[in-house]
């Protein structure tokens, strides 16, 4: 028998989001809801679908590898040159192609936990040691949990390539400040590479949440990653970029790139994404007064919800967290759940959201007063 690696043998299999139409299946009902992927609700842009449709006619062809027009209206976009950006098959291909050219056996990784899933799998495939510095534990009613930017510090050493700063983090949604950012930033060693990954940059609304781009600009161990999965209602069709102070860490990244690995769809519909800002713009406003409504509504609930900077909730159930996400997927919801620490839950339209909440309201009716959620600090009122 060929055997696998060994590290990826022992790799857990990538858990999607489940899909709607097979959970309404298998439960007899008509519709499901997914709010388990992060995704926005809203359908593509209409000069998004334009730009397919006009691109359609070419997928005979190679996209252009070196996707320029993309990369030009990027760099536009955010002021820097062209060689700065470097594109990719959504993000996660992205951090891979990091991890690939800075990461050898016997460097290390260095990232939050918890934080983005794929970072630790990253780390284990390169062959190179993931170093996970626990969040700052958040108290119920308190601050949520959140970066410990100083423990992170402390565990960069002579071995670490990259870092990797979720801002704003998947999956709590708490964000880190400007000051201990820079602060963090400055004392970081000129070998290693901090990576901002901003996936959810377009949900902030705190002011005192930096814009990596511009703490990135002289400091050339920076560089932000960022997606069109997320507000740009990309998804399905999978573009991602970084931008580097330095060129030459996005030169790194686009030598690592399988050849055409953004499509001429994928390349096109961005390009169209990009000119439709403002609509963006208006769709993330809605995305977030949602989230305040449904963050609103669950802290009526009693249940411990942390303040959200992001397109989704954090709910901290601990030891609940997968039955309750069970029950909810009973009653045709599908949420994120992470055993033994808490449930994330995508900001949908509020329709969606309605939804959730009546299948939440039932699923508390079934479970004790006294499980640790629903203590004095949280206390669900009238439980
Ligand atoms: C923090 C973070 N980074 C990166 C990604 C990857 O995004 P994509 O590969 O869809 O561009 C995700 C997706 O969920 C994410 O949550």
């Amino acid at each position: 028998m060929v055997s696998a690696r060994p590290v990826v043998t022992a790799l857990p299999a990538y858990r999607p989001g489940r899909n709607p139409a097979d959970l309404a299946r298998e439960i007899g009902v008509e519709r499901a809801v997914k709010l388990a992927s992060n995704e926005v609700a809203f359908p593509p842009l209409p000069a998004v679908l334009e730009a397919i449709g006009a691109t359609a006619g070419e997928t005979n062809r190679y996209p252009d590898n070196g996707a320029s027009v993309l990369t030009a209206a990027l760099a536009e976009r955010y002021g820097v040159r062209p060689a700065q950006v470097a594109t990719g098959c959504g993000a996660v291909t992205v951090c891979q192609q990091l991890a690939q050219a800075y990461n050898d056996p016997g460097t290390s990784l260095a990232f939050a936990w918890r934080s983005f899933e794929m970072y630790p799998l990253l780390a284990q495939v390169a062959g190179a040691r993931d170093v996970r510095v626990p969040l700052v534990p958040g108290t119920p009613g308190g601050p949520a949990d959140t970066h410990d930017l100083d423990g992170l510090l402390a565990a960069i050493d002579g071995t670490t390539r990259l870092v990797f700063v979720c801002n704003p983090n998947n999956p709590t949604g708490t964000a880190v400040r400007r000051g201990e950012l820079e602060r963090f930033l400055d004392a970081v060693p000129a070998g290693t590479l901090v990576v901002l990954d901003e996936a959810y940059r377009e949900f902030v609304t705190d002011p005192d949440v930096p814009d990596g781009l511009e703490l990135m600009r002289g400091r050339p161990n920076v560089a932000v990653l960022r997606t069109f999965s997320k507000a740009w209602g990309l998804a399905g069709l999978r573009v991602g970029y970084l931008i580097a102070e330095d060129p030459a860490v996005a030169e790194a990244v686009r030598k690592t790139q399988v050849p055409f690995s953004v499509s001429s769809l994928a390349q096109a519909a961005a390009v169209a994404a990009l000119a439709s800002e403002a609509e963006v713009r208006e769709r993330c406003a809605a995305v977030v007064a949602e989230r305040a409504r449904l963050t609103e509504a669950v802290r009526e609930r009693g249940l411990p919800v942390a303040d959200s900077q992001a397109n989704f909730l954090w709910l901290p159930l601990g030891g609940q967290a997968v039955e309750i996400a069970a029950q909810l997927e009973a009653r045709a919801v599908i949420t994120r759940p992470f055993a033994g620490e808490g449930v994330r839950v995508t900001v949908g339209t509020p329709e969606e959201d309605d939804v959730f909440l009546a299948a939440i309201d039932e699923v508390l009716d079934t479970v004790s007063a006294d499980t640790p959620w629903t203590s004095a600090a949280v206390g669900r009122p009238g439980a």
